[in-house]
Formats: structure tokens, C-alpha cells, sequence
């Protein structure tokens, strides 16, 4: 059992680099946590100090009751999987699942109960006589993956672990990884920048910046209600467009967004919902998905641009529009045929417009 606690947590380094800032952060028992953010932004630095590789500098670190801040990484039961699998080459796939029980003096039947069972769950069971050098790069992560299980870890550990994998084969392994989180009933954190893998595998989501949580949060509140722009932008692919401009509020229940080029009618629950004064400056935010070419044309409910682009993605197309200086990027059915320098006009679904502040980049929606 592990719930997993920082308080007021701040993480230098020797240079005097400041990598962690002021982290709260309450991680639930068996919860399934994603650390995202861009390379560089202390990710890793906060799973180090849940393994005890890195000293926390100030705050306190607590395992369920208790304070581990000086607690060495051997006596803190979790078990960590990193990008790189660090695999022996010269042992066999069974010494190295086996590997760290066997330092622990464990019974040889107990060492081979654990490691047959996880190589049957990770279905390498009939490669435990081979070694590194004869499996697939998934293979070998899973091999890491059945190091840690075989010692049964109250926290489990992982450090973009998938990121040295092919696309397609990252995306099956996302299924067995969520898949072993409902087996062990462990609390899992999990790194990784993939904004994509953060929102398929997490029960909450922390985005960080330059050491600073930007939001915490479900998967669906982090993507419908991004607390910033820079969460906003995080999420989404292609990412949420930006349009500067203005609120003009009509009455209780009634707000327009203005820009030069474009004006648009927020619906009644969204116009409460905004926080904000007429004439302030705000930053639209549109997702790339929430347009429809064959919706309704009707006034404060559209958008008009010229074509500069079109990517075929498969299953849709992204559609780039010249706006102004700027160009936004929609994503249109397939069968749409457009070519560049036409004339669009796509219907906004406005229930799901975003708005910030232009000067902080604070969301102005409660
Ligand atoms: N041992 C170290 N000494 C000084 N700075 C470090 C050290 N390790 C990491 N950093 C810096 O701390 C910041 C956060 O690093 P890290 O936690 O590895 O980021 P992430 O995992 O999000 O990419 C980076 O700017 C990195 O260069
Ligand atoms: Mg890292």
C-alpha cells in the first residue's frame, strides 16, 4: 500500500539549479499518476525523489504516515522502469527478471514462481532462455517491465518507458501497461511528454512547466478545461488555435468574443461562466476538432478563412487557414475537397470555446 505526498517540495541541484519548485501533490493509493510536460521540466527529478535517487533539498516526502526523505531508495519498495532498459546482455531473460531476488537471497522456488508468472503475463515466457541481444525492442521492455513486477513493489515506477518503441508498437504496449495497473492494484507514476499516452493510460494527469505543476487533474478536465494556455496548448494535436480579442458583454447571460475578422455569439452557460469585464483582452482558444464544414452557417456561430494547407491524416485532414497574420489548423472529414487559396467557412461549435486572459494566459472560465 503506498499513497505518496509532497509537501511544499523544492528539488536544487549542487549547481544551484532549481529543478523542482513548491510541489503539492497528493498521489492516492493504486492511483495511476502521469507526469507531463516538455524534456527538461522535472519530470524525472520528481520520480528520482519518489525513488530515493535524487535528495529531496526542502519539503517533505511521505509515504502513506512517513516522512522518507532520508530513507535510502532499497528500503522504500518501489521498483523503477527506465527508457533505456538496462538489460545484462550476457545473462539469460530469466537471470534478468530474476536478478534483483536473487541479491534479496529469496528461495530458488520462489524466485522461479515470480519470474515464470510475470513472463506469463507478459507473454515472454518462452523466451526466458534467450538473451537481450535476440528480442525486439518490445520484448526487451518488457523484459524490464517483469523486473519490476517480480518484486511485487508498492509503487511502481516509470520514466518514459515506451519512448525508445516504434509508433504502433507504443501504442499496444499502452494497453499492457494499463492493463498491469488494474492487475497489481499499485500506485503507478508514470513520466512521460507524450501528451497522447498521458491521456489513454492516467487516472490524473500532472502538467509541468519549467518545476512548476500547471494543472492536476482527470484526463477529461485537464483537455475540456485547461487551467492556462500552456496546458492548453500541451493537450491536443494538432494544438488549440489562438485569436486575440475581446469580450463585449450584452446582459447576464449574453457575451460576444470581437476580433477585426471575426465575431462570435458564446451561448448562455458559457457567457455565466466567463469571468471577465466587456472590453477585456482576451485569447480565444478553438480545438482543431471543434469546427464542422458542414454545419450551419449562421452569424456569431462562424469562422471565415482562405486554404493554405491540406494534410491527409488517414482517418481526416487537417485543414490550414490563413487568419489575419495568423494561420489556424482545423481537423475536417476526409471526403472534404479543398484547395489552397478557396475560401472556407467553418462552422465553431462555440459551447466549446475556450477563453484567456491575453495578458496572463489564465483561464477566464470557472
Ligand atoms: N544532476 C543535475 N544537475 C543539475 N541540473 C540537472 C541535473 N539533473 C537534471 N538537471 C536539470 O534539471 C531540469 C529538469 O530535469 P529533468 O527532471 O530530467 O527533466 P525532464 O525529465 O522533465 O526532462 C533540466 O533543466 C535538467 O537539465
Ligand atoms: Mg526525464
Amino acid at each position: 500500500m503506498a499513497r505518496i505526498r509532497f509537501e511544499n517540495v523544492n528539488k536544487k541541484y549542487a549547481n544551484g539549479f532549481h529543478a523542482v519548485k513548491d510541489l503539492n501533490l497528493d498521489i492516492q493509493d493504486e492511483e495511476f499518476v502521469v507526469l507531463l510536460g516538455p524534456s527538461g521540466c522535472g519530470k524525472s527529478t520528481t520520480l528520482n525523489m519518489i525513488a530515493g535517487l535524487e535528495e529531496v533539498t526542502d519539503g517533505a516526502l511521505i509515504f502513506d504516515d512517513q516522512m522518507v526523505n532520508y530513507m535510502p531508495p532499497h528500503r522504500r519498495d518501489v521498483a523503477m522502469v527506465f527508457q533505456s532498459y538496462a538489460l545484462y546482455p550476457h545473462k539469460t531473460i530469466f537471470d534478468n527478471i530474476a536478478f534483483g531476488l536473487q541479491m534479496r537471497k529469496q528461495s530458488k522456488e520462489e524466485i522461479e514462481r515470480r519470474v515464470r508468472n510475470a513472463a506469463r503475463r507478459l507473454e515472454i515466457e518462452h523466451m526466458l532462455d534467450r538473451r537481450p541481444g535476440q528480442l525486439s525492442g518490445g520484448q526487451r521492455q518488457r523484459v524490464a517491465l517483469g523486473r519490476a513486477m517480480v518484486r511485487d513493489p508498492a509503487v511502481f515506477l516509470m520514466d518514459e518507458p515506451l519512448s525508445n518503441l516504434d509508433a504502433a508498437l507504443r501504442v499496444s504496449m499502452r494497453a499492457e501497461i494499463k492493463e498491469l495497473h488494474q492487475e497489481m492494484q499499485t500506485t503507478f507514476v508514470y513520466v512521460t511528454h507524450d501528451q497522447a499516452e498521458a491521456l489513454t493510460l492516467a487516472d490524473r494527469i500532472v502538467v509541468m512547466s519549467d518545476g512548476i505543476v500547471q494543472q492536476v487533474g482527470t484526463p477529461d478536465e485537464i483537455y475540456e478545461h485547461p487551467a492556462n494556455t500552456f496546458v492548453a496548448s500541451f493537450l491536443g494535436s494538432p494544438p488549440m488555435n489562438y485569436i486575440d480579442g475581446e469580450i463585449e458583454i450584452e446582459g447576464e447571460d449574453r457575451a460576444l468574443f470581437r476580433h477585426d475578422s471575426v465575431t462570435l455569439r458564446l451561448p448562455e452557460n458559457l457567457s455565466r461562466k466567463l469571468n471577465t469585464d466587456s472590453g477585456h483582452r482576451v485569447r480565444l482558444g478553438i480545438r482543431a476538432e471543434d469546427v464542422d464544414e458542414k454545419g450551419e452557417v449562421v452569424e456569431g456561430q462562424i469562422i471565415r478563412g482562405t486554404v493554405n494547407s491540406v494534410l491527409p491524416v488517414g482517418s481526416d485532414q487537417f485543414l490550414g487557414m490563413a487568419f489575419g497574420d495568423d494561420e489556424l489548423f482545423f481537423r475536417v472529414g476526409k471526403d472534404l475537397r479543398h484547395k489552397t487559396g478557396e475560401n472556407v467557412t467553418l462552422a465553431v461549435d462555440v459551447s466549446r470555446l475556450h477563453f484567456f486572459d491575453a495578458a496572463t494566459g489564465k483561464s477566464l472560465v470557472a
